[in-house]
C-alpha cells in the first residue's frame, strides 16, 4: 500500500490513518465503495465509476460527504503524493460513526477513506499470456448485488475457496444453475463465435469494465449477447474471460479442472483486450 491516504478531510500516512470503531461500514457493512484503475498517471473509466459510486448512495439513501467534483480532486492528489503510474484507488463511504443500532443515525456525517497503491502493468500482461483458472461456487449472496456495497463476507468465502482449489477466481452459481458472476469480476464465455456475458440484473454488478468492453465491441461491430449461461454451456465455449477495474479484460483457460477450450489463452482474448484497451477514457 502506498504511503498516502485520504480519511475523513485529512491526508494522513497510511500506517497511521484510523476509522472509529464505531463506525458503521465496520459494524454493519452499512456503505458502499468503488475502485478505480490507474493507467500512466489517468484514472479510468472516471465518469462510469463515479456515477455508479452515485447510484450506490442513493440506492442505500446516504448522501455523499463531498461535492461530486472533490472525488476527482482527492482521487487525482493521492495519485501524486504516492507517485503512482499504474495503480488501483479504492474509495469507501460508510454511514459514519454512531452508537451501534440498527436503524439509521441522525445527523450523522458519513465517513470517506480514499486509498492508493500501485500495480504493474507487467504483471497484467504476463499474467494475460498464462489466463486464469476459476472454480464454480455457490452464489450466496443477498438480492441487490447490483449496489456495490461493503457488504463481502459471500464473495469472499467464494475466493478463497477458488484460491484453496487453486484458482484465481470464483465463478458464483444461482439456484437455477446459471452462473451469475465473478467473485469480483463479470463472467464472458466464447461458444464458436457468439459472445457471451450475463444480463445486468439485480443479480450482478453492473461492471463498468464491462461496460467498456461492450462500447468497444459495439464500435468494432463485434457481436455480443446478454444472455445465463450455465455449466453446460461452459463446457462448450471455446474461450472464456473475466473483466473488472483491476483485472481488465482477463483470459480464462480453466474452469473447474476442465479446460476452456485448448486450455491456452484463446485468439479472441487478445482481439478483446486490445479493443477495451483502445476504447478506455482516461481522465
Ligand atoms: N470488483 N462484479 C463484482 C461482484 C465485482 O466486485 C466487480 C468489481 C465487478 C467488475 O466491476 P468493474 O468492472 O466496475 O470493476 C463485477 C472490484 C474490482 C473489487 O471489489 O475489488
Amino acid at each position: 500500500m502506498s504511503a498516502i491516504s485520504y480519511v475523513n478531510g485529512v491526508y494522513i500516512d497510511h500506517q497511521d490513518a484510523m476509522v472509529n470503531i464505531e463506525d458503521r461500514g465496520y459494524q454493519f457493512a452499512d456503505g458502499v465503495y468503488e475502485v478505480f484503475a490507474v493507467i500512466k498517471k489517468k484514472i479510468v473509466d472516471y465518469d462510469g465509476h463515479i456515477n455508479r459510486l452515485y447510484r450506490s448512495l442513493n440506492e442505500i439513501s446516504l448522501k455523499s460527504p463531498i461535492v461530486k467534483d472533490a472525488y476527482i480532486f482527492h482521487i487525482r492528489n493521492l495519485i501524486r503524493k504516492n507517485n503512482i503510474k499504474d495503480g488501483l484507488i479504492y474509495l469507501q463511504i460508510s454511514r459514519g460513526v454512531a452508537q451501534r443500532d440498527f436503524k439509521f443515525p441522525k445527523n450523522t456525517k458519513p465517513s470517506i477513506v480514499i486509498t492508493a497503491k500501485s500495480i504493474s502493468m507487467d504483471d497484467y500482461y504476463s499474467k494475460f499470456t498464462k489466463g486464469i483458472k476459476v472454480k464454480i461456487t455457490d452464489d450466496l449472496r443477498w438480492k441487490r448485488v447490483d449496489i456495490k456495497t461493503l457488504n463481502l463476507l459471500p464473495p469472499v468465502l467464494a475466493k478463497q475457496k477458488a484460491v484453496e482449489n487453486g484458482c484465481d477466481e470464483a465463478w458464483m452459481i444461482d439456484s437455477e444453475g446459471y452462473i451469475t458472476e465473478g467473485s469480483s469480476s463479470n463472467a464472458w464465455i466464447l461458444i464458436k463465435d457468439k459472445l457471451i456475458t450475463t444480463p445486468a440484473t439485480n443479480s450482478i454488478l453492473k461492471g463498468i469494465t464491462r461496460t467498456s468492453l461492450i462500447n468497444a465491441l459495439k464500435k468494432k461491430k463485434i457481436k455480443f449477447i446478454e444472455k445465463r449461461f450455465n455449466k453446460k454451456d461452459i463446457k462448450i465455449a471455446n474461450e472464456a474471460f473475466i473483466t473488472s477495474a483491476t483485472q481488465f479484460v482477463m483470459p480464462v483457460v480453466k474452469v473447474d479442472n476442465a479446460k476452456i477450450g485448448d486450455g491456452k489463452v484463446g485468439k479472441y482474448a487478445n482481439i478483446f483486450k486490445d479493443a477495451y484497451m483502445e476504447a478506455i477514457q482516461l481522465k
